[in-house]
């Protein structure tokens, strides 16, 4: 019994030692993509969607943005960035993004 012990708490250290390795590297390759959708995020999304300016549902309400990619599904929301809202002009202020970077935006912001 006693060994067992020793062998499973061997084995769980040995597993997270290579969990955090998997960890690490895949926050070192994603990283770069990552940068850029936190850096697009800062320079357009951000004016609006970090205080709530006008109405804009805010970064890290995952309930709110849960509730609305249930309702409208993620490609109604990435139309409703490309072509403007009430408030929101078209595209956010992001004129270079793609299909690909809002709905990445999105998620970001979901978080
Ligand atoms: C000038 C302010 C402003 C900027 C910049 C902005 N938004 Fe918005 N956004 C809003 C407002 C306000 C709303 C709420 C709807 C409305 O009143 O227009 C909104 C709503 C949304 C919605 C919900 C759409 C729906 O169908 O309910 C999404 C998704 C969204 N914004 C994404 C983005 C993304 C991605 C960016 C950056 C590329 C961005 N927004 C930049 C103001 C802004």
């Amino acid at each position: 019994m006693r060994s067992l012990l020793k062998t499973v708490a061997k084995t769980s250290r040995t597993l997270g030692g290579s969990v955090t390795a998997v960890m690490l590297s895949g926050m070192l390759m994603s990283s770069p993509a990552m940068a850029d959708i936190a850096t697009t995020y800062e320079n357009s999304c951000a004016t609006c969607h970090d205080s709530g300016a006008l109405g804009a549902i805010k970064k890290g309400d995952s309930a709110g943005w849960a509730k609305l990619k249930q309702q409208k599904g993620m490609p109604a929301l990435v139309s409703s960035v490309k072509n403007g809202m009430i408030q929101m002009p078209a595209g956010g202020l992001c004129d270079e993004c793609s299909d690909d970077d809002y709905r990445q935006l999105i998620d970001y912001m979901s978080q």
